[in-house]
């Protein structure tokens, strides 16, 4: 197993580290088990007995809300002989029932039920309930979750900067509250999981990798695209521990809108929304079908890009799912979520015109890292150049930079040396 600093340098990282069993367990262990780690929405798991399984690492873990009404993550997995115990995606459950000897946990975790218990010792259930993860916190309906019961709390973690930029992307649907979608698409990578770490973030590429969506878009609109990669004023930001956002920085929404209003239908419900909202409150509302405008990423596992919330889940060294949940408006005209989501489907999901390019590129760079003389991928553009704001507390560069890249094996470096938490 080669050091840290044998795969990673300020602006480069070594190709191991995608390829390598060793480094992707290292990661598994002392990133995943040691931080805290994006787990859903809460409005995923909103009443008593809600619960959906999420992988944390490689440990599979049931985020479930108690009777009590309390959230807690409870480790999937069978006190008895490890069988999981919630085999479904999600569901309503007061109790989970390991299928194998039929041992019953509350979904609180404690053990309820031993069949046969006079063969057991006495205590069994005091001893023997489901681990429970020991820090679940929450932002603004973003929950997360993390082994490590030392970890800094998670506002602290995210920090003011990433903090800003999470309230700008939950803010963008005219003051309206925001709801997780029920539905979302899994995508299942054959990819190590940071090319999709790097690429949520990526300032640089749409030009070229999305360029079959820009010309559609052309031929629809008649009007040409300006990439966000030609305007001097979008910046790539990059935070504490890793955390990072790129930001257009353009107030007009006028060229997207144009997009939403060539979706078949379109224009009959942008017409019925204007009468649901009024004229005075329609750009507001328009503005709030294509999303935020800005990309974060709060490490390891969290991307709010577009209408949606991405979910990185590492699988294997060369095997990732990706998921895609879209955020609706709550008690929104109708149109309005309607509009979002055909919007969000033009360029995201299986069928999107744009995502499925960057799973290409990733297919691109894995066939692409077979031994040669050059072990390196190159991160440097903008390096030297970047600027740092008063408070310290962000490095921002042009919107091509790859600023966030770095920051984010900055904060890969420090966890996988175990230098911070
Ligand atoms: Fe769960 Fe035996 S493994 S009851
Ligand atoms: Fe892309």
């Amino acid at each position: 197993m080669p050091t840290v600093d044998q795969l990673v340098r300020a602006d480069a990282v070594h190709r191991d580290i995608y390829r390598d069993p060793a480094v992707f367990e290292l990661e598994m262990t002392r990133i995943f088990k040691r931080t805290w780690v994006y787990l859903a929405h809460e409005s995923e798991v909103a009443e008593p007995g809600d619960y959906v399984t999420r992988t944390v690492g490689r440990e599979p873990v049931v985020l479930v809300r108690g009777e009590d009404g309390v959230l807690r993550a409870v480790v999937n997995r069978c006190r008895h002989r490890a069988a999981l115990v919630c085999e479904h995606e999600t569901g309503n459950a007061k109790s989970f029932r390991c299928q194998y000897h039929g041992w019953t946990y509350r979904n609180d975790g404690r053990l309820i039920g031993v069949p046969h218990p006079e063969r057991q010792s006495a205590d069994v259930r005091e001893r023997l309930g489901l681990a429970v993860v020991p820090r679940v916190e929450s932002y603004r309906g973003l929950v997360f979750g993390s082994f490590n019961p030392a970890v800094s709390g998670l506002a602290e973690h995210l920090g003011p900067a990433a903090l800003g930029y999470i309230d700008r992307f939950l803010d963008h649907c005219a003051g309206l509250p925001l709801t997780a979608h029920r539905q979302a698409h899994r995508i299942t990578m054959p990819a190590n999981w940071k090319l999709q770490l790097e690429n949520g973030l990526d300032g640089y590429h749409a030009g070229f990798t999305h360029r079959s969506f820009f010309d559609v878009m052309r031929r629809r609109t008649g009007a040409s695209v300006r990439f966000a990669s030609g305007l001097p004023t979008a910046t790539a930001r990059a935070f504490r521990n890793g955390h990072t956002a790129i930001d257009p920085e353009t107030t007009s929404r006028k060229p997207l809108i144009q997009r939403v209003s060539t979706l078949p239908g379109a224009a009959a419900k942008l017409d019925a929304l204007r009468a649901h909202v009024g004229p005075q409150r329609f750009d507001e509302y328009a503005g709030a079908i294509t999303g935020a405008g800005i990309n974060v990423g709060i490490f390891p596992n969290l991307q709010l890009i577009g209408i949606h919330l991405r979910r990185i889940e590492p699988v294997s060294v060369d095997r990732t799912i990706v998921s895609v949940r879209p955020l609706l408006a709550v008690d929104a005209p109708p149109e309005l979520n309607w509009l979002r989501l055909r919007y969000h489907e033009l360029f995201y999901g299986p069928a999107g015109f744009g995502q499925p390019d960057d799973f290409e590129m990733f297919d691109r760079v894995a066939a692409g890292l077979a031994d040669s003389e050059d072990g390196w991928l190159r991160f440097e553009r903008g390096h030297g150049a970047e600027t740092e704001t008063e408070d310290g507390e962000t490095i921002v560069g042009n919107v091509t930079d790859e600023i966030p890249q770095r920051g984010q094996y900055r904060q890969w470096r420090a966890l996988l040396a175990g230098e911070t938490a």
